[in-house]
């Protein structure tokens, strides 16, 4: 493995959690091989199935591990901005969210840090860009997928292909511009909350294309909680143009 391109800093690998038991250990083992030089923090919901006492396990045999225990099933994108946080604190460069579950390959993050490195300030790895796949997904979550991402385009006149991915590297100074203590999405649609404020404070995303393959152990947390506060936040700045107000951080 290369070493990682010096342009960009340090790495914070954030992994969010919930009932992961199962695949923490490999899912940790494969984003240390991949990218030996990053740190990883897992953000833990404190899992029923013990998750956390996992991770806490593997972050005592490595350096470059770390946990952070939350108290309780708050949602993905608290579990994030928890773990963006964490991270600024400590004065990490680049901020990476993946997946715990497999369905975003470790291997191809040196693809993702490279279009950091190569100037974004946000790169998507993306499943509807030309390149992109997905292995595996029942045609339910195909269909939501890409409902969702030409609902957001409609509505918030996004240009990006896959505004709900998960699998995604940030610029510090993205995060510091876009603000992100006025952030009320709890749940996935901060996905696409963070698009539109990247995108509204004139920053560059570039979507790099992936290849998202379903999980094979463990189940989605995604549910119609998830899918209704997507809707009405989404028609919501739709329609009111809450997105000028994501401009004032510029
Ligand atoms: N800490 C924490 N808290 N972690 C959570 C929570 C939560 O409330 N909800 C989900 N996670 C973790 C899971 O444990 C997993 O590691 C990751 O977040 C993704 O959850 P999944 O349940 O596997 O999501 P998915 O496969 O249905 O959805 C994927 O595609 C969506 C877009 O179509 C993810 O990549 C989403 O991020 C993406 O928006
Ligand atoms: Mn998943």
């Amino acid at each position: 493995m290369a070493d990682m391109d010096n342009r960009l800093g340090r790495v914070l690998v954030i992994v969010p959690t919930y009932n992961e038991a199962d695949n923490i250990q490999g899912i940790v083992g494969r984003i240390r091989d991949a990218v030996p030089e990053a740190h990883l923090l897992v953000a833990d919901d404190n899992s029923p199935d013990g998750t956390g006492a996992v991770a806490d396990g593997l972050a005592a045999a490595d350096d470059q591990v770390h946990v952070l225990h939350r108290p309780g099933k708050q949602g993905l994108g608290a579990a994030y901005i928890a773990g963006f946080r964490w991270g600024l604190e400590r004065g990490y460069d680049v901020l990476v969210e993946i997946d715990a579950d497999g369905s975003h390959q470790p291997e191809e993050l040196p693809k993702l840090l490279a279009a950091v490195a190569g100037g974004a300030d946000l790169a998507i790895g993306s499943r509807w860009v030309p390149g992109g796949k997905v292995v595996n997904w029942p045609g339910s979550r195909e269909l939501l997928s890409r409902g969702a991402n030409a609902y957001s385009r409609m509505m918030l006149g996004l240009r990006v292909r896959d505004s709900t991915a998960g699998f995604r590297a940030y610029r510090a100074a993205t995060l510091e511009k876009i603000g992100l203590s006025d952030v009320e999405s709890q749940g996935y649609c901060f996905q696409i909350d963070l698009t539109l404020r990247t995108v509204r404070c004139g920053l560059r995303v570039v979507e790099v294309p992936i290849t998202f393959v379903d999980r094979t152990v463990g189940t989605s947390k995604m549910d119609r909680s998830v899918m209704t506060e997507a809707m009405w936040r989404i028609t919501a700045w739709g329609v009111t143009g809450v997105p000028k107000r994501f401009k004032r951080h510029r």
